[in-house]
């Protein structure tokens, strides 16, 4: 473990600590470093601590915010914060402030290495490979959570649906979870911010619902569902109160997350720049707000233009006194691309076929279409062939789905909304997740096959042929940092 590492997981969760114990720490920690880490974190832990309105935390690429609407919350008070279940589970085990609200491996490998594995993130029900795997001691446990470890993944079981289309024929799985009839997939801890803006909720939608009339229900009535069964499932917990689950929900919906200082092109709001969570959090939001294909409530005319924070430093020049001109430009030069670059899109079950066009002439905003936050504006699961089986990586399963109509036979590492639907149309489909607050939660996509945003843009550049030069990749990257 690199030095840097240690530095900013002790800085994380030392800003979390009261001021009298930081003083007293402070005294005691120059010569310490390590041990402070660690007796950083149990006290962070143990605290009355408050949520401040607005936190900043250190990323790999400069620094993120975030911005609770709600005001000061009390951590001892949030049923978020509290252990409501039977494994010592909370939310904010998999949910971390100092994480843009996900949870990122080097820190999950801090709260290993300072409990020795016993930190209630790593329990067997979810958060190994699988239940089975021998977790007595810190050796096994280190292997029994790799995945946990490398890439932050929890594990999640569904049952096949009853009356699905489809027969999972076998299901290879690394770590003894083989059933063809409740599958294990591993997915990354989506951030719990910036959720006024989702239409779809969990990456295969499995907590969206709608009413009787078909319209879908508001999110807030989604979140309350999924809060229930966060607690049931990973904190193995009986269903928390109704006051319980809407101090849950009003807490979660009034957070919102971006990057506030790139360690290139400095402070997101000079100089005309718009970024960090509290521009955010005034942004408009509806269900099909700018949808590409007809799906706006007001008619209007979807515009690829998804972004424009960091349009006014397009031509910015080089002061005297800014040292950032350069990286301010690169900045504006990727969201412009992110707005502009043309993507032949093939082949994704979820808009070629329901268009009936071979190849659609789009862009990053087809799919991630909401302005200024880049989740898709309606519920439209896509198949963008993450999972195809050519791509698998030997620590995820591969499963062998058949079409029981057809005899069609794919493999997937994720079967994704069809566990849902049982629908064979819907295998290996997800959600186009919201691009706010990046940088501070790493490894990208719901199987973190993508450990950087430029290995997440080189899937879509090997995936639609893009053949981008490396100036454009630099700044389409520079620009996602910004989020
Ligand atoms: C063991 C880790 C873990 C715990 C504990 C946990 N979550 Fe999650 N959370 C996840 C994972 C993994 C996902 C994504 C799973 C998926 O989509 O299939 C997720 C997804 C979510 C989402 C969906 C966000 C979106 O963009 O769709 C919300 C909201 C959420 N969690 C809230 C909560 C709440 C509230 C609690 C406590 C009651 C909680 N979580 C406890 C791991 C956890
Ligand atoms: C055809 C639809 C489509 C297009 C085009 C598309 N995306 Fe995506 N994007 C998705 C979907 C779906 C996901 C979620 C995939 C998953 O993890 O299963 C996603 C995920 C991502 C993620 C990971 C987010 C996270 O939280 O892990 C990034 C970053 C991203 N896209 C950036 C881009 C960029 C940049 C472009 C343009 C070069 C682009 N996307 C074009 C559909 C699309």
């Amino acid at each position: 473990m690199s030095n840097s590492f240690w530095k900013l997981s002790s800085i994380n969760a030392f800003r979390k600590i009261r001021p009298a114990a930081r003083r007293r720490l402070a005294f005691t920690c120059s010569a310490l470093l390590i041990f402070c880490a660690v007796a950083a974190l149990a006290i962070a832990e143990g605290s009355n601590e408050v949520i401040p309105r607005s936190q900043e935390f250190s990323d790999p690429d400069g620094r993120f915010a975030n911005y609770n609407q709600g005001g000061p919350t009390d951590i001892s008070k949030n049923p978020f914060f509290q252990d409501l279940g039977t494994n010592g589970r909370r939310c904010v085990t998999c949910h971390q402030a100092s994480d843009a609200w996900s949870v990122v491996p080097a820190h999950i490998q801090a709260r290993f290495e300072a409990t020795h594995g016993t930190d209630p993130i790593f329990r067997p029900n979810d958060g190994s490979g699988c239940p089975t795997q021998d977790v007595s001691t810190e050796a096994a446990r280190r292997e029994a959570y790799s995945l946990l470890l490398n890439k932050g993944l929890i594990r999640i079981e569904q049952q096949v649906p009853p009356h699905a289309e489809f027969t999972v024929l076998n299901n290879d799985n690394p770590y003894g979870c083989a059933s063809t009839t409740a599958i294990s997939a591993y997915r990354r801890p989506l951030p719990t911010t910036n959720l006024l803006f989702l239409s779809t909720v969990m990456w295969d939608g499995r907590e969206t619902f709608k009413n009787s009339d078909g319209t879908f229900m508001p999110v807030a009535e989604d979140l309350a569902h999924q809060a229930v069964d966060a607690t049931t499932g990973h904190a193995q917990g009986a269903a928390p109160s109704p006051e319980q689950v809407q101090q849950i929900v009003n807490f979660e919906t009034q957070i919102f997350t971006a990057q506030t200082h790139d360690d290139a092109a400095g402070d997101l709001n000079a100089r005309g720049g718009q970024g960090g969570p509290r521009q955010l959090s005034s942004r408009q939001f509806f269900i099909g707000i700018n949808d590409p294909l007809g799906l706006n409530p007001t008619g209007a005319q979807f515009s690829p233009q998804i972004f424009d924070i960091y349009s006014n430093w397009a031509g910015i020049s080089d002061r005297d006194d800014d040292e950032h001109a350069a990286a301010r430009r690169a900045i504006a030069r990727g969201q412009n691309l992110f707005n502009t670059l043309k993507i032949p899109i093939t082949g994704v079950a979820g808009l070629n076929d329901v268009l009936h066009t071979d190849t659609i002439n789009g862009f990053c905003g087809t799919c991630h279409d909401s302005p200024n936050v880049g989740d898709h504006s309606v519920p439209a699961p896509l198949n963008i062939e993450l999972v195809d089986g050519s791509l698998r990586t030997p620590d995820l399963p591969i499963v062998t789905v058949m079409c029981n109509s057809t005899g069609v036979i794919t493999q997937v590492t994720d079967i994704g909304r069809a566990m849902v639907t049982g629908k064979c149309s819907d295998i290996g489909k997800f959600k186009g997740p919201i691009l706010r607050g990046l940088a501070g939660r790493a490894p990208y996509f719901h199987n973190g096959s993508a450990a950087t945003l430029m290995d997440a843009l080189n899937f879509y550049d090997t995936r639609f042929n893009l053949h981008l030069s490396q100036q454009d990749r630099n700044d389409l990257v520079a620009f996602l940092k910004t989020l």
